[in-house]
């Protein structure tokens, strides 16, 4: 498809209506207190005295009624919320550009779509001050929520495709059947151009707290905190229509699971790597091997080569020297200019396999994802590019996103804080293309707990820290200029 033949906004202004689909609620462990049972009290105690046999009874008995007890009054330490897990479908926006779920806030709950972003930790919402940028976009209307207050806190954050500014509130936010009171999240009344196309309203941000910019506890961590979960972690599956040649601006995305993975989408074990201590704040991984085909890059030990695991970014960014080496083992690739200054481009011809180790695994980029682009003529352009940082060498060396997380099912466990990757379902696409592009639903609530945090302010908050975002960058790029699609 020639992309420079749909007007982009037109492209990203059509309707897209997303499902949230809810998660089956769990069995409850807790009934009502009633009065311990009496029965059958002295028997055991009588027997014990008749045979060693009779012994063992009285030990299973023992033992039963603890569990009973225990079971119905809860565990010394354990928790007495119930336990569950849940899912959202997400759509793929703007050819594998950026993926987005959605939630609902306030009571009663209002459906918003939102980007899911494991590079940062902040949620915000556009609301009806917004003039900058909102242009269509829905709006968080704070007034139609009985339980909305007002933080009047600023908020502010950058990415590398722009910013947002607000201020802070609190409401009730629901997502994948759970739901945390006192959320802490922005309303942003100024976005920068192109962050958001229309039907999203806003971004979630899944990664760790320390992370944020509000210095609020995130949605996700307080459902962790909480106790909710069946299991401590969050999974995505990330669909691919880069390699097809009639697509919508909207298609199925894929799917988001909380408090457990989805056996359907993937085969075989999860290999889960460590986040390095000390670097709990992205959803960050060592890079251990880099290659093309049988040649390796050579990559620089320790944080040097530390990488976040981003869903909110389309492509792969990593450092210049690194970058180039991986070129190099591309045969007639060449550096780009003017707009793809940072970018590489080599014939559409090359096989490539380019591979990312993370621990002993390997894992392939598809050549669907690493030829990004067809450029007029026979050249193509590559989906790593040479990025920058974040300028003080305190984030992660390179960014790992959408084109890699394509090839994989990626789950983020947060006990103990570790990544894994497992190999995709030969189906994975066609079961979760079937269910067609989702259509937003409330749902009901399975789990909720009380978020907590209240926010410091702008000031003290340590930007920047998001990671860019490059879904508007390669936009722009590609509505600038006359690009084929392969
Ligand atoms: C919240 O408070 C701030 C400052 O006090 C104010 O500027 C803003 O308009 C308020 N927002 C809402 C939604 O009431
Ligand atoms: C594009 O990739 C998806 C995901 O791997 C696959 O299901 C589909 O068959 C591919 N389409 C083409 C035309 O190769
Ligand atoms: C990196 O991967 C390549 C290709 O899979 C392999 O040949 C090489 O031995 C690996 N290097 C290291 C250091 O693991
Ligand atoms: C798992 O994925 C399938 C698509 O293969 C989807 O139909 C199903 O609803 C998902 N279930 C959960 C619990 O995520």
């Amino acid at each position: 498809m020639r992309l420079d033949a749909l007007p982009l906004s037109l492209v990203l202004s059509l309707l897209i209506r997303v499902s949230v689909d809810h998660a089956l609620a769990a069995p409850s462990w807790l009934g009502q207190p009633s009065s311990l049972p009496s029965r059958g009290l002295h028997i055991p105690l009588l027997r014990r005295a008749v045979a060693r046999r009779d012994d063992d009874e009285l030990g299973r008995w023992a033992k039963q009624q603890k569990q009973y007890v225990e079971a119905k009054y809860g565990r010394p330490g354990s928790t007495t919320s119930k336990r569950s897990t849940g899912y959202n479908l997400l759509v793929n926006q703007g050819l594998d550009s950026s993926y987005y779920g959605s939630l609902a806030v306030g009571t009663p709950a209002v459906a918003y779509n939102v980007i899911l972003d494991t590079g940062s930790a902040d949620f915000w919402l556009i609301d009806s001050t917004c003039t900058q940028n909102c242009d269509g976009l829905p709006v968080f209307n704070p007034s139609s929520s009985s339980t909305f207050t007002n933080g009047s806190k600023a908020f502010s954050i950058t990415y590398g495709s722009g910013q947002a500014t607000g201020t802070l509130a609190t409401d009730v936010v629901q997502m994948a059947g759970f739901e945390v009171n006192n959320q802490v999240f922005a309303l942003c009344s100024q976005i920068s151009s192109g962050l958001l196309a229309s039907p999203v309203s806003g971004l979630m941000g899944l990664g760790w707290q320390s992370l944020s910019s509000s210095g609020a506890t995130p949605f996700w961590q307080s459902l962790y905190e909480g106790n909710v979960w069946d299991e401590p972690v969050m999974a995505f599956y990330l669909t691919r229509f880069l390699n097809e040649s009639n697509v919508n601006a909207e298609e199925p995305g894929g799917v988001f699971t909380m408090g457990t993975t989805n056996t359907s989408l993937y085969t075989g074990q999860i290999d889960y790597q460590s986040v390095p201590s000390g670097s709990v704040n992205y959803w960050t991984l060592p890079l251990t091997n880099l290659s093309v085909g049988s040649s390796s890059v050579t990559l620089p030990s320790g944080s040097s080569s530390y990488a976040a695991i981003d869903t909110g970014t389309t492509l792969i960014g990593g450092p210049a020297t690194q970058v180039a080496a991986l070129y190099a083992l591309i045969p007639g690739s060449s550096p780009g200019t003017g707009n793809y200054e940072g970018y590489y481009t080599f014939p559409c011809s090359t096989t490539i396999d380019v591979t990312l180790s993370f621990g002993g695994k390997t894992w392939s980029i598809s050549q669907d994802d690493f030829k990004m682009a067809q450029l007029s003529g026979s050249q193509c352009l590559g989906a790593v590019f040479a990025y920058s940082g974040l300028g003080n060498g305190d984030g992660p060396a390179w960014i790992v996103g959408d084109t890699f997380l394509k090839n994989v099912y990626t789950v983020f466990r947060a006990n103990p804080p570790s990544v894994g990757f497992a190999t995709l379902a030969a189906d994975a696409q066609s079961s979760v293309a079937r269910l067609g592009v989702p259509t937003a639903t409330i749902g009901a609530v399975s789990a909720s707990v009380t978020g907590s945090g209240t926010g410091r302010t702008l000031q003290n908050a340590a930007l920047p820290h998001a990671i860019p975002r490059f879904a508007a960058l390669l936009l722009c790029a590609l509505s600038a200029s006359s690009f084929y699609l392969l």
